[in-house]
């Protein structure tokens, strides 16, 4: 399948006027996507769990006009308010997906977004936004043109993608996969999958506590941080690594081994920033807090045999994975000995969820 096949055929109708909504969550890879070769795709295959709690709900508006125009018109508002400095990257995402959705120079359109979790958190809110628009517009387009439950999945991951590339993992609940890989059948570059094998129960309603260490813009943008791969003296044999790691995983989710999903969750997080910490420019992202809890969590595991760990995205918070069977005790050791490490003692609860919701539908 090539990117040609989400070219819509010609719409059967447009609709006059409406809205549209959807609540969209945030995940966390375990593979982590770090380098991208060519148009968002990646230059390595990632595997995250869909989260729950943390999750945008994104309302679109939208009015025919009687003109098509030249430009984009579109109005962006965070929590009911104009958010201006969310529209040039609204208008680069409408740019790069105008050829697979041809119809968003026919409406004026009116984005309004609210996040669950606070805007300063530091947890990147690309992912879930990026993902809830894309399921809005292929919303629409479905009124306008037939498609099956997962021509419709596949196509919002293929444009959410193209607004963040994780994004794209989070339509699905789950595990989802995404970047095309031996390991996992059906894969791809262009959309995310669903984790298409047996989950052990052990992996089923899986915690992540996440640790607001730092709670400030992020310091290197994901953008930025791809780029950084390009001429990386360690990038081919990242990109391996990240191909093996899949099937290792895929075989501990599938036995319920979870010291082997431990000790590839925690090095593949320690990969990603080693992997920053050694590109031109080099960064540290974690802040002293992060190496404490890390610290903590390993000195946890060894005392107690249960089974924490712990995963990083390009960012100093932590997030702290670990099976529902454990989460009373490991609750309690985090509220006891690691929230002292959080920037304010915040941190937030979730867990695995079951995917991208739709909330309403007007027309
Ligand atoms: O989707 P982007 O371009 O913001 O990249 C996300 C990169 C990581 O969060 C660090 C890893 C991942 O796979 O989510």
């Amino acid at each position: 399948m090539d990117q040609k096949h989400f070219i819509p055929d010609p719409y059967e109708f447009s609709l006059p006027e409406g809205s549209v909504q959807w609540r969209s969550p945030s995940n966390i890879a375990l593979v982590k996507y770090w380098g991208k070769k060519g148009h968002q795709i990646p230059a390595n295959p990632s595997i995250s769990f869909t989260l729950d709690a943390c999750a945008t709900t994104t309302t679109l508006g939208f009015e025919r006009l009687d003109v098509p125009t030249k430009d984009f018109l579109v109005e962006v508002l965070l929590d009911g308010k104009l958010k201006e400095s969310f529209k040039p990257k609204i208008l680069q995402f409408f740019q790069r997906i105008e050829s697979y959705v041809p119809f968003l120079k026919q409406y004026q359109f009116t984005i309004g977004t609210h996040n669950s979790f606070p805007h300063s958190s530091g947890i990147a809110s690309s992912a879930s936004g990026m993902s809830a628009l894309a399921l809005c517009l292929i919303e629409m387009e479905s009124q306008m043109v037939e498609v099956s439950e997962e021509q419709f999945k596949q196509k919002a991951s293929f444009i959410a993608r193209l607004g963040s590339g994780s994004a794209c993992r989070s339509i699905e609940g789950g595990l989802v996969v995404w970047g095309a890989n031996d390991a996992i059948e059906g894969s791809s570059d262009l959309f995310g999958v669903q984790f298409p094998y047996e989950v052990h129960p052990a992996f089923q309603r899986f915690h992540d506590t996440i640790l607001l260490v730092d709670k400030g813009e992020k310091q290197v943008s994901s953008t930025v941080g791809h780029g950084l791969m390009h001429g990386h003296p360690f990038a081919e044999q990242r990109f391996q690594q990240a191909h093996q790691n899949m099937g290792r995983l895929k075989a501990a989710i599938s036995e319920g081994n979870l010291d082997e999903f431990i000790k590839i969750v925690e090095s593949e997080a320690l990969t990603l920033h080693a992997m920053m910490m050694s590109s031109h420019p080099y960064f540290i992202l974690m802040k002293p807090n992060t190496l404490s809890i890390i610290n903590k969590v390993w000195k946890f595991r060894e005392e107690t045999g249960l089974h924490l760990c712990f995963t990083l995205d390009a960012g100093a918070n932590a997030h702290l994975l670990y099976p529902e069977n454990e989460a009373t005790e490991v609750y309690e050791f985090i509220k006891d000995e690691l929230v002292a490490f959080c920037q304010n003692g915040h941190y937030i609860c979730d867990r695995v969820g079951t995917g991208a919701k739709q909330l309403t539908m007007n027309r």
